[in-house]
């Protein structure tokens, strides 16, 4: 989708040394989205993840909950290939470098805790995924491609146990209050509105959708999600509202 009125790059793009080729400014965007998976994807497996596994409450789930630690450092070591491929210096990939996202200053306290950022933060995740199927850079929509089946299994796995939680009242106030706390820091992970850096992706083809219009798509299945779980829906913040409307007029 084109909304910034003229089409954007198509590529395709084969290879870092293709990247470089096309030009500065495209090595740029792409690197600029990869630098950001590569960081996250560690840090996440790092402060939630691996931790979980401490707090899942029987074998299996922590059999389970290895295997998505596994799976997140595995992503991190993907992204981190194509990073090395494009040359970028291993200080910006620096997990402490400061860089990361705003959900990881709320950190895991409780098994709950987890369930939600597994439904919540990897369904923010898949959207990004989804992006990058269709991304102009073929190293990364081959990632993208190979990630997707993983972060649905995430999102999935927060989604049924949250459900399960929910079968009893006490249960249930757990499931509702870890949503509630890790819905609203999920809005800013789509970026600003106005982003100058998501109308560069979006140029040269490396991403497809405005950040608002993500946002909205987010909360909608949120939305879906909590309607489904029977659980209430966190409010959306007045300033995300518009994403929402513009998203909702989008479908209809
Ligand atoms: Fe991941
Ligand atoms: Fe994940």
């Amino acid at each position: 989708m084109s909304t910034n009125g003229h089409s954007p790059f198509e590529g395709p793009v084969q290879t870092a040394g293709d990247a470089a080729r096309v030009g500065e400014e495209y090595k740029t965007a792409v690197s600029k989205i990869i630098t950001s998976h590569t960081i996250n994807e560690l840090y996440g497996a790092q402060v939630f993840d691996e931790p979980a596994i401490a707090l899942a409450p029987n074998p299996y789930e922590k059999w389970l909950t290895c295997r998505i630690a596994m799976e997140e450092y595995g992503h991190h070591v993907r992204f981190r290939r194509l990073a090395d491929d494009l040359g970028i210096e291993a200080e910006k990939l620096d997990a402490g470098s400061g860089k990361h996202l705003s959900i990881f200053e709320y950190p895991l306290e409780v098994w709950p805790d987890f369930l939600a950022i597994k439904a919540l933060a990897d369904l923010a995740e898949i959207l990004q995924i989804e992006d990058l199927l269709e991304c102009s850079y073929i190293p990364l929509r081959d990632v993208a491609r190979a990630t997707m089946p993983e972060e649905k299994f995430h999102a999935g796995y927060g989604r049924s146990r949250l459900e399960e939680l929910g079968k009893t009242p006490e249960g249930k106030v757990q499931a509702q209050t870890a949503i509630d706390r890790y819905f609203e820091v999920m809005l800013p992970f789509f970026g600003r509105r106005d982003s100058r850096n998501n109308e560069m992706f979006r140029k040269w083809g490396v991403k497809q959708r405005t950040n608002g219009f993500m946002r909205g798509d987010y909360i909608a299945r949120v939305q879906q999600i909590t309607e489904e779980l029977d659980l209430a829906m966190p409010p959306v913040p007045e300033k995300y509202q518009p994403d929402l409307d513009e998203f909702r007029a989008s479908a209809s």
